[in-house]
């Protein structure tokens, strides 16, 4: 048992074989029968079966829905899809959930319909305890999104990036629970709506009917389902205003041509590649070596883990999300646990007071226990296997995974094709496409590139802005003994250290700020066994690392790179010279509500600097950029999204030219 106590309070009663909330007293669904109210009232109520029967071979739509609950509509909603949508068309679905169910409850409750049997193994597959934050989960390769948003309605849904076709407005009965159909609701669903999007619900109470109206909706009444004699469905009568959104950080808009060019064949670049050739892009993924990771990606084991912020920051969501994301997708990308990754949990060891202060916040705050819970010192060592000199953090979800083959897993598609041995030098401009140049000249062209170089991504004209530094970072291999087979989950503090894969022990990693070369070292061997030693002293001796000879172990050296505020740098490029003229006048007052549209320089993204966290980072910006150059709702709240903008750089220092 974890010694801080965590949220394990039932959300739900089982009444008669059907879920009702603790909290509000009331069911998630008609209990005549929730499927066949979910079709007519959020499904037909929406036209879903006409609108879908004649969307484009490889149409799109989003569904937006305030209230997860059993998942049940998304479920109804993915088998409907199936039925009528083109094969080729792709599902978007947004929901919005305070309380997510455990994956118990979910299990039970679909179980009641044995027709949604695919979908509820699909779900459960990927379903965990889930953490307050932003989640996507990607089924049917990437063909059916759902994008989960964690957290009050009012807190969450105005941070959403994108826009919905249909809403399933499901909350629990407005007399009940009135917050989740407040006026701002319902000015935020409007505002995060396609032209001519439409609503239902079953309530007709009036402030909802009065609510939507005043959002511009207009709304009518239509039979309900079952006892209840009326339903409401709703058309939105012109284009809400959603407010002022920086533009600066808005989306270019997609191109006509779905090809693109990626620049760099690590962890960012295959994920780029894996997430744009999902949704049906063309893909040429470029290396200047002759196979894929063969620089930071290339380590042979690193760990997933996530070191958070108490406090509710960029980098700590962005953490929360990816973690999550790279854990549920392992498995989905074809890698072999035990093999190619583990998710044997890390523990993170409370090392000094202040990760202790750190720590015990965190712990307070309610994380599932799914996700994070605080062990005591011998609670940690018996999880771990080996005995630690401190308690920590346990992340058991997270693990460890060899990069390159996650790299490999990502870039195997067959809309990828993937060029290697050329190294990009030059990007030129021809017509409405980019060319790609190295020494020989054209090596590949496309409307669209997207430099995933690391450090070598500010090397081109258009890029040279970006404030990114190397920092240089040697692992050492440490052969098993016996005694080091007992470890059973990765250990992170100043360093790390992961269970052994073919024999031996990663054990991680220096930095070297000013070092721009990949030698192996003997003294940086020496700095990873001192770590060692106060990480856990136990495993140290146990692998008899004070014997060993640092000149004779061996390791990997390689080179992070990072931004100069340690975020990584995803999204458009913009022309920092027309930026700097279309903006100046912020540099007399940051707050002005500017809306000229960004210059940016047309087709071309970015996504580097990942740092030391590229497992958590990574596989989550190809989703990122994907649903920006495809215009589609981002798995990220627009706070987060602009924090990783690349122009926040050119933004900042005409701000600070003031
Ligand atoms: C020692 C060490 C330990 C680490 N441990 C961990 C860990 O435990 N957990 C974790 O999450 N992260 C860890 N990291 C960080 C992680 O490795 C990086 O965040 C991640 O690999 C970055 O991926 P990337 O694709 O951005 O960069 P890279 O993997 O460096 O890929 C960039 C690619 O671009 C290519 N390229 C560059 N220029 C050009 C050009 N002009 N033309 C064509 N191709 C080009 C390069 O050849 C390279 O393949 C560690 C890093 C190091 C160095
Ligand atoms: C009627 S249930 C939704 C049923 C769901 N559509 C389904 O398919 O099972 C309402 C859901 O809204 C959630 N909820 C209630 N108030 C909320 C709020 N303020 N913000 C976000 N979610 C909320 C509840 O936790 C509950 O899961």
């Amino acid at each position: 048992m974890a010694s801080t106590p965590q949220k394990t309070t039932a959300l739900v009663d089982w009444q008669d074989g059907q879920p009702v909330s603790r909290r509000f007293g009331d069911v998630y669904f008609s209990r005549g029968s929730g499927l066949e109210e979910t079709r007519q009232v959020f499904l037909a109520g929406n036209g879903l079966p006409e609108r879908w029967a004649t969307l484009a071979p490889d149409g799109r739509f989003t569904v937006g829905e305030t209230g997860f609950g059993t998942g049940l509509s998304f479920a109804a909603t993915w088998a409907l899809w199936d039925q009528v949508a083109p094969p080729g068309a792709s599902l978007r679905y947004v929901s919005v959930e305070r309380d997510p169910l455990p994956p118990a409850d979910i299990a039970r409750t679909l179980g009641i319909w044995p027709e949604l049997a695919r979908y509820r193994e699909a779900l459960l597959a990927q379903w965990t305890e889930v953490p307050p934050g932003w989640h996507r989960l990607a089924f049917a390769g990437g063909r059916v999104l759902l994008t989960l948003l964690v957290g009050d309605v009012r807190a969450v849904l105005p941070r959403l990036d994108g826009r919905v076709d249909a809403w399933f407005l499901d909350g629990f009965a407005p007399a009940k629970n009135p917050e989740m159909w407040e006026p701002g609701v319902f000015a935020v669903v409007a505002g995060h709506s396609t032209r001519g999007a439409t609503c239902a619900t079953y309530t007709v109470a009036g402030e909802v009917r009065r609510g939507l109206e005043a959002a511009g909706f207009a709304v009518e009444k239509t039979p309900g389902f079952g006892r209840k004699r009326e339903m409401l469905r709703g058309v939105l009568r012109a284009p809400a205003r959603s407010g002022w959104r920086a533009p600066w950080f808005a989306r270019p808009g997609p191109p006509a041509d779905r090809k693109v060019v990626v620049i760099g064949a690590g962890l960012a670049g295959t994920a780029t590649a894996a997430s744009l050739a999902a949704r049906g892009w063309r893909v040429t993924l470029l290396d200047r070596h002759e196979s894929i990771a063969a620089e930071a990606s290339g380590n042979p084991q690193g760990a997933l883990y996530a070191r958070l912020s108490p406090h509710a920051t960029a980098l700590s969501e962005l953490a929360v999300s990816g973690l999550e994301y790279t854990a549920r997708s392992l498995p989905l990308v074809g890698l072999e646990r035990g093999a190619a990754f583990d998710p044997c949990g890390v523990v993170q060891l409370e090392h000094d007071e202040s990760e202790r202060v750190r720590q015990r916040r965190l712990a307070g705050q309610g994380w599932p226990a799914g996700f994070l819970s605080r062990l005591d010192r011998s609670e940690a060592s018996d999880r771990a296997g080996v005995a630690l000199p401190s308690g920590g953090l346990l992340f058991p979800r997270a693990g460890w995974v060899r990069p390159p083959a996650l790299c490999r897993a990502l870039a195997a598609h067959p809309s990828i094709e993937i060029v290697l041995g050329r190294a990009a030098l030059g990007l030129r401009r021809s017509g409405d496409r980019w060319e790609v140049h190295d020494s020989a000249g054209a090596v590949a062209s496309a409307p669209v590139i997207v430099i995933a170089a690391s450090g070598a991504s500010a090397a081109f004209g258009e890029t040279a802005h970006l404030p990114l530094r190397l920092i240089r970072g040697q692992l050492t291999l440490v052969p098993e003994v016996p005694a080091s087979r007992a470890l059973r989950t990765v250990l992170c503090g100043e360093g790390y250290i992961a269970p052994a894969i073919d024999g031996v022990h990663s054990l991680g990693a220096t930095h070297k700020f000013r070092d721009t070369s990949t030698r192996v070292t003997a003294a940086e061997h020496a700095e990873n066994l001192a770590r060692l030693a106060t990480l856990a002293p136990a495993l140290y001796r146990a692998l008899g690392a004070d014997l060993l000879d640092p000149a004779r172990l061996t390791g990997r050296a390689a080179l992070r790179c990072s931004s100069s505020d340690y975020l990584p740098i995803i999204g458009p490029i913009a022309d920092v010279s027309r930026f700097a003229t279309a903006y100046a006048r912020l540099a007399h007052d940051a707050t002005l509500e500017i809306d000229t549209p960004s210059p940016w320089v047309g087709g071309l993204y970015v996504n580097t600097a990942h740092g030391s966290r590229g497992l958590v980072t990574a596989p989550l910006s190809g989703e990122l950029l994907a649903a920006c150059l495809d215009d589609e709702p981002a798995p990220l709240a627009r706070s987060v999204i602009d924090a990783l903008h690349p122009s926040r750089f050119i933004l900042r220092r005409l701000i600070r030219a003031r």
